[in-house]
């Protein structure tokens, strides 16, 4: 008698379920084999053939100065896990010179580096950089400009650097890691507007080989810098300069914000558009990080008025006196009963503190009033009218009419 498995249905015996396993087995290990090689063959065969995937061209141009050292990097090197073993770098001109991996030439290739000593106007142009291992390969270009040593030259090739208003401050010398790698004491001499600075004096230290530290940083500061190093090579010196361009940032502070506007009540007549500002006082503080908004009984305006009756205005920021300013309106298109029911209110808030403040819309006073008190002063008006002339019937009796009339009738 065959053994029965329950749940698998009726006769179902276990021969059978092992057949279809199997069955299902194979067909799902041909499967991935088909599947596999499907996927790793174009791959093998992309990099057999030297197809490398174009990154295209880096952003920033490398300026330099003809007759001085030039050290490129690969720029895509650092999306490489570069401590990964059978990277293979190669360099090779736009018009597909390879240059070669030994230093036997002005120009060559040295622990994945570009390396030019020195540098000619001629060396200008688009330098390939290939990355390959045994499974991947990608390219990138990069552009290279030698111009001669004049002032526009050199402003053109300034890098930007920006130290905030302050104590103290560091000038970076930059882009000289290939050159002061495996250095201990590396001299660079510093120039403002081409005058050798005091490095060792109160105002400027020369600190960490490339830095200098910059004491007392006021807006006289800015200008361009110089900073120079010499590098040997083939048993000659070469000079290295780098410019700088340096801005001084006006110390940015923040300030407790003060709600200074609007007014506790604003009168407005129905049915007319106001417009309420909130204006917050900041004093020296910085705009930027001051936040401003309108809330209608505790909710955001745009959600309070989703047809867009009652709408936030634009933000200003502004200056008087040079204190500064933010100003965000509240505007109704068109003011409503329900208006004077809701409560408003203007809410700022920085790092430094949070605040609000409420106002409410009455109904202007001259206006209504008058509105109100017309039907009752009228209703008093005949009310009074008719009591006195009953009044003057019961006293005088029909003579006092008629003299009343005789007299009208005088008049006219
Ligand atoms: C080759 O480089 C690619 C991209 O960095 C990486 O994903 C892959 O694992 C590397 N292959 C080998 C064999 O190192
Ligand atoms: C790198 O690749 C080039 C060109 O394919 C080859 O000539 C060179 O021997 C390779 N170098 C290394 C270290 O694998
Ligand atoms: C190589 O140089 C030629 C001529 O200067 C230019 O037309 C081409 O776009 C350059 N190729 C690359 C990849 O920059
Ligand atoms: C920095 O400036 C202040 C005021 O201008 C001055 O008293 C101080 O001596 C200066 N410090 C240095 C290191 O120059
Ligand atoms: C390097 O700069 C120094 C100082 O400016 C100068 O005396 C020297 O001639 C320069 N050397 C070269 C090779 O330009
Ligand atoms: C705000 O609340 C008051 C009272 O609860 C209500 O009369 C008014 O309609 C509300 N306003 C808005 C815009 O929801």
């Amino acid at each position: 008698m065959p053994l029965r498995l329950r749940g698998l249905g009726p006769e179902v015996s276990p021969s059978c379920v092992l057949l279809k396993f199997w069955g299902a087995m194979a067909i799902w290990s041909m499967l991935t084999v088909g599947v596999s090689a499907f996927v790793i063959q174009p791959e093998e065969h992309t990099v057999a053939a030297g197809n490398c995937h174009f990154r295209g061209k880096h952003p920033q141009t490398r300026l330099k100065v003809e007759g001085e050292p030039v050290a490129m990097r690969c720029p895509q090197v650092p999306y490489w896990d570069s401590a990964s073993a059978g990277v293979n770098v190669t360099w090779r001109r736009n018009d597909s010179t390879t240059i070669p991996g030994e230093e036997k030439t002005r120009v060559w290739v040295q622990d994945g580096a570009l390396w030019i000593v020195p540098a000619l106007q001629g060396d200008s142009g688009t330098y390939i950089c290939t990355v390959r291992n045994a499974s991947y390969c990608d390219e990138m270009s990069v552009e290279l400009g030698v111009f001669e040593k004049t002032e526009a030259s050199l402003s053109l090739m300034s890098y930007p650097q920006i130290i905030p208003m302050s104590t103290s401050g560091l000038l970076v010398c930059p882009d000289l890691s290939e050159f002061i790698h495996n250095k201990t004491d590396v001299k660079i001499q510093w120039y403002k507007e081409s005058v050798p600075l005091d490095q060792g004096g109160e105002k400027f230290l020369s600190v960490r080989g490339t830095r200098l530290l910059v004491n007392n940083v006021s807006v006289e500061d800015a200008g361009y810098y110089t900073c120079a190093m010499t590098f040997a090579h083939g048993g000659r010196s070469y000079n290295i300069t780098r410019n700088i361009k340096l801005r001084i940032k006006k110390k940015e502070e923040e300030t407790i914000p003060v709600i200074i506007s609007p007014r506790q009540t604003i009168s407005a007549s129905l049915g007319s558009r106001l417009t309420i500002p909130c204006k917050v006082f900041l004093g020296a503080g910085i705009p930027t990080t001051t936040v401003l908004w309108w809330m209608a009984n505790n909710t955001h305006i745009d959600d309070a008025y989703q047809g867009g009756r009652v709408t936030e205005g634009q933000r200003q920021e502004y200056s008087e006196n040079n204190e500064n300013y933010i100003e965000v309106p509240l505007i109704f298109e068109r003011v409503i009963r329900e208006d004077l029911h809701t409560d408003f209110k203007c809410v700022v808030i920085n790092t430094m503190s949070f605040q609000t403040l409420r106002t409410t819309v009455k109904e202007a006073a001259s206006f209504s009033w008058g509105i109100a008190l017309a039907p009752l002063a009228l209703i008093i008006l005949v009310l009074g009218g008719i009591w006195i002339h009953r009044r003057c019937k019961r006293r005088t009796g029909k003579t006092y009419g008629l003299i009343e009339l005789k007299t009208g009738h005088q008049d006219s």
